[in-house]
């Protein structure tokens, strides 16, 4: 039977993961993958994180099943951190959390949801999204559509386009939206833009899904979560995927949540024993090690603070570097104006570099970015921007 597959196609981001790995070159640069790079170019665990880990390591007594939806205590956590302690959607008990395996597990099972529920609902990404988004969707049978986000021209948000889409929806599909540092563009609606697209979804009657997956790394925890205040008006109904892989470092731990909003306790009580059926028959039940590691840092005040604190770090790192970025190539002789890099948000950017300028970027200097253009500020360092602004300039035609 296996002898009728062909190769399928490398994954266009981890894919490209693979490739640098196996590129001798000892001064590769990868702005590929949308990982966190410290000032040294490493990955490093989180101080608070590995608090949190040791006394897990000390304390943890039994690797028993979890329950399907997961931990209480971090679903709890989860919440909190979307809202606050004191928010209507919270006190009225109109949300559920389920644990998942990373942000994509938590889209995954929204998929396997709408799929066995709403058969006829579409979900909308926005035109460009992150790669994975549609497959995530296709494979759990769910059809897409996109709507005008970007403009290419002015590198920032087609706010009129938008809205003229989100207006064409019909009630009961789904429009994906990212929470904040959009992926790929690092191009955000402001809080008054939020509040024209919570508008429009409102009267219209469509289901937000909002993929939060760089809470912090944008302008500020609270900060970044303005749009889901926007969205999170009395009586709505929304879901939302969330992920600590790059806010807690956590990516290999698959660390994630499923949140569910409906107009009552009831409502969400039921739709959460339909996801806990898409959870049993997808995973199960979910990993347990990073759900805990999230949840003792996030209950501890301390430890909380901490992290707090290396989110800030990281965020003003990245900041640092998207300005540092646009003033090296134009001291390396680059005359496109690449200035709105330094007003984006999150790891990504588009660049505006062509697939063939990627390719040469890719083959001649090692430098790994994703053939769209997009490329990942937080895997650049002191060490590196030089020769990358340098091979920019030369792929451009400025040197
Ligand atoms: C990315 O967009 O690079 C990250 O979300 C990692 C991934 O899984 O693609």
């Amino acid at each position: 039977m296996f002898e009728t597959l062909t190769m399928a196609p490398a994954d266009p981001i981890i894919g490209l993961t693979e490739a640098f790995k196996n590129d001798p070159n000892p001064n590769k640069i990868n702005l590929g993958v949308g990982v966190y790079k410290d000032g040294d170019g490493n990955t490093p665990i989180f101080a608070s994180v590995k608090t949190a880990e040791e006394r897990l390591l000390a304390h943890e007594d039994t690797k028993n099943y979890l329950g399907i939806e997961g931990d209480e205590a971090y679903n709890k956590a989860v919440q909190e951190l979307l809202w606050g302690t004191d928010h209507e959607i919270l006190t009225s008990g109109r949300a559920g959390t389920a644990q998942a395996p990373g942000g994509t597990g938590a889209l995954r099972i929204a998929g396997d949801f709408i799929h066995q529920h709403f058969p006829n609902a579409r979900v909308w990404l926005s035109d460009p999204t992150w790669a994975n988004h549609p497959k995530i969707f296709e494979s759990a049978s769910v059809p897409t559509e996109t709507y005008r986000y970007y403009n290419p021209s002015s590198y920032g948000l087609d706010i009129d386009a938008l809205i003229q889409d989100l207006g064409q929806i019909p009630a009961g599909d789904v429009v994906l939206l990212h929470g904040c540092c959009h992926n790929p563009t690092g191009v955000d609606p402001s809080a008054e833009q939020w509040a024209q697209i919570a508008d429009i979804i409102t009267d219209r009657g469509i289901i937000p899904l909002v993929d939060f997956a760089y809470q912090g790394l944008g302008n500020g925890l609270a900060e970044d979560a303005v749009g889901l205040q926007s969205l999170s008006r009395p009586g709505c109904e929304l879901l939302v995927a969330s992920s600590f892989s790059k806010n807690f470092g956590l990516y290999r731990e698959r660390t994630g949540a499923l949140t569910l909003v409906g107009k009552n306790a009831t409502t969400v009580e039921k739709a959460m024993s339909h996801i806990k059926i898409c959870i049993r028959t997808n995973y199960s039940n979910p990993p347990s090690h990073g759900a805990q590691a999230v949840a003792t840092v996030l209950n501890d005040p301390d430890l909380r603070a901490q992290w707090d604190g290396e989110v800030k770090a990281m965020r003003d790192r990245i900041n640092t570097m998207r300005t540092l970025f646009v003033d090296t190539l134009e001291t390396k002789g680059v005359r496109r104006d690449f200035s709105f890099i330094a007003h984006q948000r999150g790891m990504f950017s588009f660049s505006g570099l062509t697939p063939e300028q990627v390719d040469i970027l890719r083959e001649r200097y090692s430098i790994y970015i994703v053939s769209s253009g997009r490329i990942n500020v937080a895997g650049m360092t002191k060490d590196n921007i030089g020769p990358l602004c340098e091979a920019i300039a030369e792929v451009l035609g400025d040197k």
